[in-house]
């Protein structure tokens, strides 16, 4: 089973960079399946519906999203919601019998006769969100999951890195692949543990380049040089982009291979 897996779209130039190198991609590495975190593919927080229906048109299977996917909730909850959703959202949100959030934290999606498992989790460590311990969820969850897969991978949204290694301990031999975001900085840890689970702890984005992820450098100026943080950051508008992937193969449920892989290009 081969997979590409990208993180964080950004913003209307980098869906259509995305665009401009999916068909790419697919040429070269032939995956079966392409997962994609859309979380930021409107703007810096939020996906809108428009914006998703876009992106899913682009021969991608499972879109995963984070801690801003319910800012804008009132364009996202419907098409969260659709059965046959592609978009899921971090399964460990709060939760309880008088509130469910729309649509859930993980999808199976079948193809080339193979079934793989996508988990969406998240922590709060130095987030602004307090959810379930996703170490106790997705434990919970794996014991109780009951369909038939042949591969798992989990796109852990965390900020600090000892998470990432602990949940890898906690999972190896139950998952196929760990790899995490939010940090914004792809890291060279790619490993393997007890030869079955690789992990690499931040897999970077789709990003307008150069930029300070995607703010235009000057805009930051006054805020850098006064900590007052009330100014605007604005987009950089650069036609030049980083595409930061990973492409993942997976045999007999265990991970064999990972590969990141980045390309420079332009829009124009
Ligand atoms: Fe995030």
């Amino acid at each position: 089973m081969k997979i590409l897996v990208f993180w964080d779209v950004y913003w209307r130039i980098w869906r259509k960079a995305l665009e401009k190198e999916l068909p790419l991609l697919k040429q070269k590495y032939n995956p079966d399946f392409v997962i994609v975190n859309i979380e930021n593919a409107t703007w810096w927080r939020w996906p809108i519906e428009s914006h998703a229906i876009e992106l899913e048109k682009l021969w991608i299977d499972v879109m995963t999203s984070w801690d801003h996917i319910f800012d804008n909730e009132e364009k996202i909850k419907d098409f969260l919601d659709k059965q046959d959703s592609k978009l899921i959202r971090p399964m460990n949100f709060y939760e309880s019998d008088d509130f469910i959030l729309p649509w859930k934290g993980y999808k199976i999606v079948e193809k080339n006769s193979e079934k793989l498992l996508v988990i969406n989790l998240m922590s709060e460590t130095f987030m602004k969100f307090n959810v379930f311990n996703p170490f106790i969820e997705i434990q919970e969850f794996l014991k109780n999951f009951k369909q038939d897969y042949d591969a798992v991978i989990v796109d852990f949204h965390k900020e600090v890195s000892s998470e990432a290694y602990w949940l890898w301990y906690l999972l190896d031999w139950k998952v196929s692949l760990i790899y995490g975001t939010h940090t914004h900085m792809q890291t060279n840890d790619e490993n393997i543990l007890d030869n079955w689970t690789w992990i690499i702890s931040d897999v970077w984005m789709v990003w307008p380049f150069p930029s300070v992820i995607w703010a235009e450098f000057s805009s930051l100026k006054k805020r850098f040089l006064t900590w007052i943080w009330k100014w605007k950051i604005e987009q950089s508008l650069n036609n030049k982009y980083v595409v930061n992937w990973l492409f993942v193969e997976i045999k007999d449920w265990k991970c064999i291979d990972i590969e990141k892989i980045r390309v420079r290009n332009s829009l124009v």
